[in-house]
């Protein structure tokens, strides 16, 4: 079966056949990355833009890793060195490229709904790859493969994220993912920073750190996005680090073995401790090699429409 969607835009109602679709075709792909030479022609002729308008390290050189080992032509798009500078919008922007003959969008970009609103303007299929505070899908599906490939297994394992839910795509993708495949899903920070209502995505609040490790399998740590807050939600770096810091002493009142993830960028020191980061209980760099394989499966599950 394909996917039900020609683009994906969000984790919110996809459903579980898609995901564990988009799951075991990304095992196939993880092992084409072993090999010497990590490359099919799968899609051998397709032109894909990414069109980066805010910053990235990780996503954009998985995406464009992962179009090149499926043989596709490949178009980076930066807001910096395009007519966007000149006063050219979005939409005229995008129809040009369009006029050019391209068969996907990668798109990343501050204003929420971006991926969603180049949907009725293209005929091209459309990848979120974050958009504002809303939803960061691809990030959320290797986040589960990740899970996955260590526990063998989603359902029924309890998953904590801990940190700026409020402004967190990463958040937001990993709910609606995680709920989908039967996780049992929390969420842990200051009061200040935790959405009210939160509950009503099926979600449980800790706002004690050392709770949450004790009930947790799996902690995915967020970094506090300072970029995305217009206020002040706590009143310092220090008093956050304190208070909900992952560190190694506060592991020690887990009651089983624990698993760490981080998205990236950590701010090293402030809601993970560096000796955490790089712990045998981290499996941070995992993440991200196992994103090449998740958004080499999007791109080959879109683009082929198989
Ligand atoms: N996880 C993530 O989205 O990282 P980048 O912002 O570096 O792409």
């Amino acid at each position: 079966m394909p996917l039900s969607s020609r683009h994906l835009l969000g984790l919110e109602g996809m459903p579980k056949q898609d995901i564990q679709l988009i799951l075991d075709t990304a095992t196939t792909f993880r092992e084409v990355l072993e090999r010497p030479v990590k490359k099919v022609p799968t899609l051998q002729g397709q032109t894909i833009v990414n069109l980066f308008l805010e910053d990235s390290t990780r996503t954009r050189v998985s995406f464009e890793l992962a179009e090149r080992r499926l043989s596709a032509d490949v178009v980076n798009f930066s807001a910096s060195a395009s007519s966007i500078k000149k006063g050219e919008t979005l939409k005229d922007t995008v129809r040009n490229l369009e006029a050019m003959k391209i068969d996907m969008v990668v798109i990343r970009h501050a204003a929420q709904g971006s991926p969603h609103f180049l949907t009725k303007i293209m005929n091209a299929h459309i990848i979120n790859a974050g958009d504002g505070s809303h939803e960061h899908p691809t990030q959320a599906l290797l986040d589960m493969y990740s899970i996955r490939e260590k526990f063998g297994t989603i359902e029924g394992l309890h998953v904590c994220i801990v940190g700026d839910i409020s402004h967190s795509r990463v958040a937001l993708s990993n709910i609606y993912g995680l709920t989908t495949m039967g996780a049992t899903v929390s969420v842990c920070g200051p009061k200040t920073l935790i959405p009210k209502d939160i509950e009503k995505l099926g979600v449980n609040v800790f706002y004690n750190i050392n709770s949450a490790i004790r009930e947790a399998d799996v902690l995915n740590v967020l970094r506090i996005q300072l970029e995305r807050q217009d206020r002040v939600f706590f009143p310092s770096l220090r008093e956050y680090r304190e208070y909900f810091a992952v560190t190694k002493e506060r592991l020690k009142c887990a009651r089983k073995e624990i698993t760490i993830m981080h998205p990236g960028p950590i701010n090293r020191g402030v809601e993970l401790s560096a000796d955490v980061a790089d712990s045998d209980a981290s499996i941070i760099l995992q993440q991200v090699l196992n994103g090449v394989a998740v958004r080499m499966a999007v791109l080959y599950l879109l683009g082929t429409g198989k």
